[in-house]
């Protein structure tokens, strides 16, 4: 019986059925793209957002960027007594409580890790003694797991295991902190020059990064405020592993990247202000690396904005070979790939 069928494969090698199968091989893989593409929106949107910040961050920056002819304010400070604690000097209401926020995850480690301790903790104390009266709250592991437990039970998890690097914690920790009582966050390695009262008028605050952006080493805010509140619900969104690499991962979960990207997508960003400088001196207030502002001495010594930058960047110089392998290895697959189709089509013609 089978014998009288003709072979299967000589119509399926017909030019109209090859035709055919083609252009079902091409409306699969459409639909697999535009499938992957649907699946994947969400990721590809929060990359979009991310990749837009240079172009998007200035936008309308004259009305953010606290300046002496829109907002009255003396950006040098030298108008404001050192040890001003309120804007009401200046007649305005303070919308920033008066609380001082310090983070230091991260205990029990080393003698080298407790002595640097000891020095950020009198670092610390300067701020201390300049905000005489202001409650001050210390960020230890064990006061954080009790906050991020009781009052963000749904970011529980993610906070406390889902993220890889301890400077993820810190910057989570930073806004939903932030959010809940409002006052001044600080990173451990900032000595307080002078008092913030001037600053206390603006509902957000935080210093300019350069080129673009805003740095998270500093922050003031209102207490429930609506700008800070979208840092704490956007963060399970934006916790992506970017290949593994440690400053990508960090920049963009939580870190300023992440924090100027919500920042610039505010849709009225005239009240959460930045802390720039003049047009004669545009970084007066940049807190990049170790350097002297008219309000605080940046003790760091790397660019990154916390004390455990150094062991960070050194573990990314580590996995950054991943990133040339990974693009080696992509383009070897195509070159074969290409190699292999061009060979076919060459035994087809003869
Ligand atoms: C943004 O907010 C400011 C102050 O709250 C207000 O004066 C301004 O009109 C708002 N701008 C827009 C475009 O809604």
């Amino acid at each position: 019986m089978g014998n009288t069928h003709p072979p299967r494969t000589s119509a399926w090698l017909g030019p109209r059925r090859r035709h055919r199968l083609r252009g079902a091989f091409i409306l699969v893989l459409i639909t697999i793209t535009l499938l992957g593409l649907y699946a994947t929106r969400d990721a590809l949107y929060d990359a979009y957002t991310l990749a837009a910040l240079p172009f998007r961050w200035g936008h309308h920056a004259n009305r953010f960027y606290i300046s002496q002819e829109r907002d009255g304010f003396d950006l040098t400070f030298g108008n404001y007594s050192s040890d001003q604690l309120s804007a009401e000097d200046q007649g305005y209401q303070d919308k920033v409580p008066a609380v001082l926020h310090h983070i230091s995850l991260g205990g029990g480690g080393s003698s080298g890790l407790a002595k640097t301790r000891d020095r950020w903790m009198e670092v610390r104390q300067s701020c201390l003694d300049i905000h005489r009266g202001w409650e001050a709250r210390m960020w230890t592991d064990e006061a954080a797991d009790a906050f991020v437990e009781a009052e963000y039970p749904e970011l529980w998890d993610m906070w406390k295991y889902g993220y890889r690097f301890p400077i993820q914690r810190i910057d989570a920790l930073r806004y939903m902190v932030l959010y809940r009582y409002g006052g001044a966050i600080l990173d451990m390695d900032l000595q307080c020059k002078r008092g913030l009262g001037p600053l206390r008028r603006f509902e957000f605050v935080a210093p300019a990064a350069h080129p673009t952006g805003l740095s998270i080493g500093f922050m003031m805010a209102s207490k429930g405020n609506k700008f800070v509140g979208d840092l704490v619900a956007n963060l399970k969104r934006y916790n992506r592993g970017w290949l593994g690499l440690p400053y990508p991962t960090v920049m963009f979960s939580t870190g300023c990247h992440y924090a100027s990207t919500i920042h610039a997508f505010q849709r009225n960003r005239t009240e959460l202000k930045i802390l720039s400088g003049t047009r004669e001196n545009p970084r007066m207030h940049s807190l990049n690396g170790p350097v002297s502002t008219p309000i605080f001495n940046h003790l760091g010594s790397s660019s990154w904005h916390s004390y455990d930058a150094a062991l960070i960047v050194s573990i990314g110089k580590l996995q950054a070979w991943r990133l040339p392998l990974m693009l080696i290895g992509g383009s070897l697959v195509s070159f074969i790939l290409v190699r292999r189709i061009r060979r076919r089509r060459l035994l087809r013609k003869l």
